[in-house]
């Protein structure tokens, strides 16, 4: 999704913006810019496609500059082109924005009138118009007037020839925040595109609007109040970032889920009495016990999380669940009733349905716990309370590392929860030892990567596939459809097995590969019945069993295994597969793995 970074107080500002820019390439564009301020002028370059592609249009020779701004564009408004591409200028003034005008066409008409010239089919210009309209002299007074008549959201940063060495910046609805330096500042929508210069950032709220200067930093609201904002040191390096010696991203996050998985779980684990201690949720063992219901909110891989959640909260907690898309539950009239526990995954904290949704909670009185991966998000500033997943940061589009830490925190929870109600001791006890053993066995799944990647290669020119599951493997299932088509463009659907034959059988052939993980629990002899149905019919089976399984190993056409594990835990170890399958399926097919086409990392836009 679109991306700002802004720089003020180096030398030579374009190299730095590019290389922050190149940060911010895993969440998806299609289309880049800078604006740099000179000496009369600010001079904009832009050009769609890729990085690479905006680099090679630089005037490298002729720019020359200390204060500049740049962005990655994901297109909403007006198709992926240069001219769409940000920033859009007026005069003297540069902009690049992040988010959705949703009155720019009212507003477009006026300025029309006014005899502003339009040159994109963007939302976004209109703010380059409507800024320069109110300025006089004061770059920040134009910029609060301005958005006074804007309605919708934004993350902007604006610079004007006029006021060389500043930045202004503000937010409402789309993230930003602030890099403080030393005799340079900055200000990114992602803390990635400034790491490299600062590890002290200030992250700004809905409402804040900031000014840089090379030498100082004024944080605001729109109403020109001075707002007072605490600087937070970033703890994690860089390196976390980088690729570490793999082809991509994902492959990366894949391999690093034994230590991800550890690290969600390391220090919150209470092996003696079979309990959980998250240091982030704030409730006392009274208002644990007064929840009557939990509502999971989420999009995405979360959301595929969240279903895992509600088998488990379910099952050992004995909560009732209900498991919400973002996008529905904003715009339904949802019950609240005393008592509604709301848990908000998200592995970004930005997805905007989700954080909208959220909202929506909290006004109709719900208590909301954020589980988020990404420390200062919006969400994980905005919930009751919260728990970090702690994956580290997760740049590959489809996410894989996020989806496993977020399971270990349900499986927390589900103590959390459980122990105060009906999960005795010894289950508690039982359930964490072998939580403990879970890395190891991730590492047992990794292993078979090139068996894994073997069974790929006779399917993937193949045009779609079927995943089945049942209990906790139905969101499992529903997870690998969605690895699936998302990197490789292959069309795969994830049904609870025994739905199979309620519809999905008509498209069982010889050409189906049919994906079924079968894991040894309380369903196994019915998801074996589902396997024949399947070999009846000629589709090829790709299982999921548990070591030592020789029955529905012996009805597959190829067999994937995972080490033995109690059903609480066992889509920790049967997702592993899956991911991988769907990575080499989409390598083979040549495709852009760590950024799929039409997808981005963060969706803060509805
Ligand atoms: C996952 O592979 C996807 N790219 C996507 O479904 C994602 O999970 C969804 O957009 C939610 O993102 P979030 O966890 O950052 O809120």
């Amino acid at each position: 999704m679109c991306g700002i970074v802004g720089i003020t107080g180096h030398e030579n500002v374009v190299t730095d913006l590019v290389e922050g820019l190149r940060r911010l390439e895993y969440r998806g564009y299609d289309s880049a810019g800078v604006a740099i301020v000179q000496t009369d002028s600010v001079r904009v370059i832009k050009q769609q496609g890729k990085i690479n592609d905006l680099e090679r249009v630089l005037p490298w020779d002729e720019l020359h500059g200390s204060c500049g701004i740049a962005h990655t564009r994901w297109a909403t408004h007006g198709k992926p082109s240069k001219l769409n591409a940000h920033p859009h200028s007026s005069g003297a003034l540069a902009v690049v924005h992040n988010g959705i005008v949703e009155n720019y066409t009212a507003l477009k008409v006026r300025l029309e009138g006014k005899g502003h010239l339009f040159r994109s089919e963007t939302d976004s210009e209109v703010l380059a118009h409507l800024i320069l309209d109110q300025y006089d002299g004061n770059l920040e007074t134009a910029v609060q007037r301005a958005l006074k008549l804007v309605e919708g959201t934004y993350g902007i940063a604006v610079v004007h020839a006029d006021e060389p060495d500043k930045i202004v910046g503000a937010r409402r609805g789309s993230p930003l925040l602030v890099g403080v330096g030393d005799g340079a500042n900055y200000l990114a929508s992602d803390v990635a595109a400034i790491m490299g210069h600062t590890r002290q950032v200030i992250y700004l709220d809905d409402g804040e609007m900031v000014v840089l200067t090379p030498q100082d930093v004024t944080t605001m609201n729109v109403d020109n109040q001075e707002v007072t904002k605490e600087i937070q040191e970033i703890t994690w390096d860089l390196e976390r970032i980088q690729k570490g010696g793999y082809p991509h991203y994902m492959l990366k996050e894949i391999f690093e889920q034994p230590q991800t998985v550890l690290d969600s779980f390391r220090g919150r684990i209470l092996p003696e009495s079979g309990d959980v201690k998250l240091g982030g949720i704030q409730l006392t063992d009274r208002e644990l016990l007064a929840i009557k219901r939990i509502i999971i909110i989420a999009c995405g891989t979360s959301w595929h999380a969240g279903l895992v959640g509600e088998y488990l909260l379910e099952e050992y907690a004995r909560i009732p669940v209900e498991v919400e898309y973002a996008s529905e539950f904003r715009y339904r009239s949802p019950v609240i009733e005393p008592g509604t526990l709301c848990l908000t995954i998200s592995q970004s904290g930005e997805t905007l349905d989700t954080l909208e949704a959220m909202r929506e909670a909290k006004r109709r009185g719900a208590k909301v716990i954020g589980i988020t991966n990404v420390v200062g998000s919006t969400i994980a500033r905005e919930s009751d309370c919260g728990v970090y997943i702690h994956a580290g940061p997760e740049i590959g589009v489809a996410s894989t590392k996020a989806f496993t830490s977020q399971v270990t925190i349900l499986i927390l929870l589900t103590l959390l929860f459980g122990r105060r109600r009906h999960l005795g001791i010894e289950i508690g006890k039982r359930t964490i030892e072998e939580l403990q053993r879970i890395p190891d066995k991730i590492q047992q799944v990794l292993d078979q990567s090139a068996a894994i990647r073997a069974i790929a290669e006779v399917y993937a020119q193949h045009s779609n596939c079927l995943y089945l599951g049942r209990g906790v493997n139905f969101p499992i299932a529903l997870e690998g459809a969605l690895k699936l088509k998302e990197i490789s463009y292959i069309h795969a659907d994830g049904y609870p097995a025994a739905e199979m034959k309620h519809g999905p059988i008509a498209l069982i052939d010889p050409n189906m590969p049919v994906v079924v993980i079968s894991t040894r629990d309380s369903s196994y002899e019915k998801i074996r019945g589902n396997v024949q149905e399947v070999k009846a019919r000629q589709g090829k089976i790709i299982s999921v069993v548990t070591e030592g399984d020789t029955e529905i190993a012996a009805a597959s056409d190829h067999v994937i295994t995972i080490p033995e594990t109690m059903n609480m835990l066992t889509p920790l170890l049967s997702v592993i597969p899956l991911q991988l399958l769907a990575y080499y399926t989409a390598v083979i097919r040549g495709e852009n793995v760590d950024q799929p086409r039409n997808l981005a990392k963060a969706v803060t836009v509805e």
